[in-house]
């Protein structure tokens, strides 16, 4: 980091801090408060500490003390975001790496250290990388995706519905997104048990996350080499057939991204959404009420708990100012996306409904702007619909204090939201979607957008035995309620 005023390490605007590593104020050289240790248990409480004490853009120190700048302010992330001239996702010219302050071993060099894919690229790269990935995005028909984020969630709710309790973080929000996803990359069959587990295992950095981000790698390889021999109507295949001419290692490392951020992100945003309409009885009168819908509901989410809390990071490409702070060349800054959703100036009363406003931080924004947010919208809109129309009672099985949460300086992740309701008998999905139970697309059901291409009929794909969901329930005789006569006329039959 540049030794001179006005950076994080040595600006003018630290001389009235404590002196450095001051134990009465646990801050570390500088002065300067510490995004990881103690204080950092509570990031919210800290992101708004660092509010009152420098206003938008507040000097931090990440792991090994290393100086950083936290963007707090919504119209300064907004800025740096949208500036492109001024700030780059590169971080091969932050000064830290340059001077080696932080070396590959840093903890955070997994989110920061630069890989060849186009959340790190710019210019005429970035739109290379990124066209082919909008490219392929393009070519998802909105109506079948839709139709397998619900069959999915039939899928998952008939696995415990009889139970009459769950966990909806592991039995369902750990597991739509990656069904769909699987379905949506052209590998419904990969989807299982243990597709999730390692997937979350690599998120989670622990000692077996170099084992398991290779195993995911495997598959996403090999549905790459399979695409590119054998074309089908899938993400993968288009990715392959852009004009944009991706290599078999950028077409894994892409599908790699997408995968991730799009798991991570949509598995927080469901658990997020179904914790406060079974926390908040104002929130579920509201929905039930018809004041609010599911839609607004994910809004709303998206505001007050953002699935991603920060972005790490964006870089300056030259001195500048943000905030009223001098920026150097070569300084590094986090996307704040957790605490400008929350910036007074923007929402001065934190309870107030948002009544489905988008203009939230939640998919970052300028030229790298979320290009899946259509996608986990969906997600999250059908999937908490269909579940609350399939379980109209459920409730909150344990004291809403005993919930808890890891959290990391990115995201904020529930471990569990149990639940409990009256048990039910398993809808009639006969077979696991993907394999043959996602109904034909209906010509007359496509979009007719020019951007969409009409999406061709799921390929039949032999289940794996381990995979096979459980038996359906013998037929009770009962006439079908509305529920059900609309999920066969949906399904086609
Ligand atoms: C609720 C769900 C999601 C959230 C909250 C989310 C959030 C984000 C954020 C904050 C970024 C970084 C923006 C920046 O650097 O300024 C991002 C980038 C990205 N997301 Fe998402 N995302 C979600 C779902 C998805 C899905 C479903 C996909 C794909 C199917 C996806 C694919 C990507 C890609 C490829 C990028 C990199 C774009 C670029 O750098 O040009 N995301 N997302």
């Amino acid at each position: 980091m540049t030794p001179e005023p006005h950076s994080p390490t040595g600006t003018d605007d630290l001389l009235s801090e404590p002196p450095p590593s001051c134990p009465a104020h646990g801050t570390g050289p500088g002065g300067l408060r510490r995004l990881y240790g103690p204080e950092a248990q509570d990031l919210a409480g800290l992101y708004e500490k660092l509010r009152a004490e420098h206003g938008a853009v507040a000097p931090v120190l990440l792991h090994n003390d290393v100086p950083f700048w936290m963007v707090l302010g919504h119209g300064e992330n907004l800025h740096m975001v949208s500036s492109p001239s001024l700030y780059t996702r590169d971080s091969r010219i932050w000064t830290a790496v340059l001077d080696g302050t932080a070396g590959p071993d840093h903890p955070l060099m997994p989110h920061i250290a630069w890989q060849p894919i186009c959340s790190h690229a710019e210019g005429d790269e970035h739109q290379r990388l990124r066209g082919a990935v909008m490219g392929a995005m393009s070519t998802i028909n909105s109506r079948t995706l839709r139709r397998y984020i619900n069959s999915w969630t039939q899928y998952l709710v008939n696995k415990f519905c009889e139970r009459g309790t769950a966990d909806l973080v592991s039995q369902f929000a750990e597991h739509l997104p990656m069904a769909v996803l699987c379905e949506i990359l052209g590998m419904p069959e990969e989807y299982d048990d243990r597709m999730v587990h390692k997937t979350r295992d690599l998120l989670k950095g622990t000692e077996t996350a170099i084992a398991s981000n290779e195993y995911v790698m495997n598959v996403l390889m090999r549905l790459t080499v399979r695409r590119r021999a054998e074309p089908a109507e899938d993400f993968t295949s288009h990715l392959i057939n852009h004009p944009a001419g991706l290599s078999d290692e950028e077409v894994g490392q892409h599908l790699r991204l997408v995968l991730l951020a799009a798991y991570e992100a949509t598995a927080n945003l469901l658990a997020n959404v179904l914790r406060v309409v079974l926390t908040d009885p104002g929130f579920r009168a509201q929905l039930n009420g018809g004041q609010m819908t599911v839609p607004q509901a994910v809004e709303q989410s998206l505001w007050d708990e953002p699935p991603f809390s920060t972005v790490l990071g964006y870089f300056a490409k030259q001195d500048t100012e943000l905030g009223g702070r001098r920026i150097r060349k070569g300084d590094g800054l986090l996307l704040g996306i957790a605490p400008g959703n929350v910036d007074p100036l923007v929402r001065p009363d934190l309870k107030a409904n948002m009544r489905g406003n988008r203009s939230h931080l939640a998919f970052g924004g300028g030229p790298h702007e979320c290009p899946g947010q259509d996608i986990g919208r969906a997600i999250a809109d059908v999937g908490v619909d269909a579940l609350l129309k399939r379980l109209p009672d459920v409730q909150l099985a344990v004291e809403e204090h005993s919930l808890r949460w890891t959290a990391s300086i990115s995201s904020r992740h529930l471990v569990e939201l149990p639940v409990e309701f009256d048990p039910a008998s398993p809808q009639d999905v006969m077979e696991r979607p993907g394999v043959s139970e996602v109904p034909r697309p209906r010509p007359d059901w496509e979009v007719s957008s020019a951007r969409l291409k009409p999406s061709p009929a799921p390929r039949p794909v032999e289940p794996r035995p381990e995979a096979l969901p459980p038996a359906p329930a013998p037929d009770s005789g009962r006439p079908l309620g509305a529920w059900q006569r609309f999920l066969r006329w949906w399904r086609g039959y």
